[in-house]
């Protein structure tokens, strides 16, 4: 390994299904169909859907909440907190992980630098901005801490909104020898498109996943299996 220097990493629902978090599509969680009460996830993770029906959109993320709440990390997490740990002892070496995930677990794990491009399970109030850690149900419309008006929501980014820290990820994909996508359907953009970003700047590209990924053909190289099993082993090979 010794030609690559500057690593960035993709995760996705993938990585916390064995964690008991069920995935938005195709195999691995619970419900395993993109589903969720009949809702397709697209349905819900919407401003018209909030605006539409902010109950629902509420629910939904209360639930989901609730259930990462009482998750933990899964071998996948930690040995991602592992490589984030050792692979920049070297002088000269970059990591990046970077999750769509909402849920905290690689963080728990001890991975001490991730963005969360889709957001965090914080809530965000719409009057004053604040953000901040929230763990009680949304659905009651309770009072910002700051301003005290009811106007919290997740602080997730829905279909149709901006994802978070874009330039950070880009201006690491741009000096990134290997680009590694871990458990991620490659359904959604922009996340979907940088595998082809990375290989265009020059990365090595590199997948673990359950199933070939939408995107999967523009990897250099896939590797098929259970997150808990594909990331130590390649954890390993980087760190040899
Ligand atoms: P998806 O649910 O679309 O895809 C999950 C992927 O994980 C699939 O490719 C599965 O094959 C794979 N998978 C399932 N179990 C696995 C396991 N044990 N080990 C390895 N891989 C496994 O999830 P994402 O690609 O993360 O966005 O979805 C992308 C975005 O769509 C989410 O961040 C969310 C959603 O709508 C927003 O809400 C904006
Ligand atoms: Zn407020």
């Amino acid at each position: 390994m010794a030609d690559i220097r500057n690593i960035v990493i993709l995760t996705g629902a993938g990585v916390s299904a064995e964690s008991g978090i069920d995935t938005f599509r195709g195999g691995g969680g619970q419900n395993g169909m993109g589903l969720w009460e009949k809702h397709r996830v697209e349905d819900v993770a919407t401003p018209e859907a909030f605006a539409r029906d902010p109950d629902l959109v509420l629910r939904f993320y209360d639930m989901r909440r609730a259930a990462i709440a009482s998750k933990r990390p899964n071998p996948a997490h930690e040995a991602l907190a592992r490589l984030d740990a050792e692979w920049p002892k070297k002088q000269g070496r970059g990591l990046l992980l970077v999750t769509q995930n909402i849920d905290d677990l690689h963080e728990r794990a001890g991975s001490a630098r991730v963005l969360h491009m889709h957001g965090t399970t914080d809530a965000w109030c719409t009057a004053c901005d604040a953000r901040g850690a929230w763990l009680a149900p949304m659905m009651e419309r309770p009072a910002c801490p700051e301003c005290g008006a009811s106007a919290l929501r997740p602080d997730v980014v829905w279909f149709g909104e901006m994802p978070y820290e874009m330039e950070r990820i880009y201006a690491a994909l741009s000096e990134a020898d290997l680009f590694v996508s871990i458990g991620t359907s490659g359904a959604v953009y922009p996340a979907a498109g940088f595998v082809r970003d990375a290989r265009e700047l020059g990365a090595r590209t590199l997948e673990l996943n359950l199933a070939r990924s939408e995107g999967s053909a523009w990897f250099d190289e896939t590797r098929l299996g259970p997150a808990s099993e594909l990331v130590p082993a390649w954890v390993d090979e980087m760190l040899r």
